[in-house]
């Protein structure tokens, strides 16, 4: 048996094509990360590199310990590939522009996010592509090229900002939409109790990084950045 039949190009991006295919006879994807003309040669291939490397890095970590993240199957760092499991579903943006988003939808947006949060990890950059919502309605984090471990309010709250812009800029109809995620966001410490210690530290409570996304956005009324 082949391991790897191609299908169809999903996405190209400035930094990455996507492919849905197969591996070893389950839905896949491979995500190639291509190095761009326009920065140099080297450099760009060292920041390809340490992408993919955050990419893979914590995304075995977090889909290990369960968190909603696709599992990687297989990495060829030579030729900056990755397979990875394919989530069956839409970007949350195709479901804003479609309209159809549930309330129950964007609370499970924010459960996710506040999955990796618990778990010191950081997104680093939370568009409504890089998060994909399955049939179910339950929302799957990718694009982990740029996460990180973090322990500090700041880094955590700017996380959440990051997404609050988005929604804001680009689907300003849906009001309460933000609102909505901060509450599953808030949610989970309720069910699941405080945050424990992860590798390295005490993650924030979820209602610590929830106040500061407040004074962020404050800051950046007040301050225009
Ligand atoms: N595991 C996956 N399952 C299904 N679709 C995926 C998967 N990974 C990526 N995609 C699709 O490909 C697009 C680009 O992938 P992404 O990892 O975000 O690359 P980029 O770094 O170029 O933004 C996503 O927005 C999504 O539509
Ligand atoms: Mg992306």
């Amino acid at each position: 048996m082949q391991a790897w039949i191609h299908g169809e190009r999903l996405h190209l991006g400035a930094e990455a094509e996507v492919n849905s295919g197969s591996w070893f006879g389950r839905p896949a994807v491979m995500k190639i990360r291509q190095p761009r003309g326009w920065r140099h040669p080297d450099l760009d291939r060292s920041l390809t590199k340490t992408r993919m490397n955050n990419e893979v890095k914590l995304t075995i970590w977090l889909s290990g310990i369960g968190a909603p993240v696709p599992a990687i199957w297989d990495v060829d760092m030579q030729e900056s590939t990755i397979i990875m499991e394919k989530i069956e579903g839409q970007t949350l943006i195709d479901i804003l522009h479609a309209g159809k988003h549930t309330d129950e939808l964007l609370k499970n947006v924010g459960k996710s996010i506040r999955i990796l949060h618990r778990n010191a990890v950081n997104h680093g950059d939370l568009s409504t592509n890089n998060i994909l919502i399955t049939e179910n309605g339950d929302a799957v984090l990718i694009d982990l090229g740029l996460s990180s471990r973090e322990y500090e309010l700041e880094g955590l709250g700017i996380d959440l900002h990051v997404l609050h812009e988005i929604l804001r800029a680009s689907h300003p109809s849906i009001g309460d939409a933000m609102d909505l995620v901060l509450e599953g966001y808030s949610e989970l410490d309720i069910e699941l109790g405080e945050p424990v210690a992860a590798p390295g530290g005490l993650p924030p409570s979820a209602i610590d990084v929830v106040k500061r996304l407040e004074q962020i956005m404050k800051r950046v009324r007040y301050h225009g950045g």
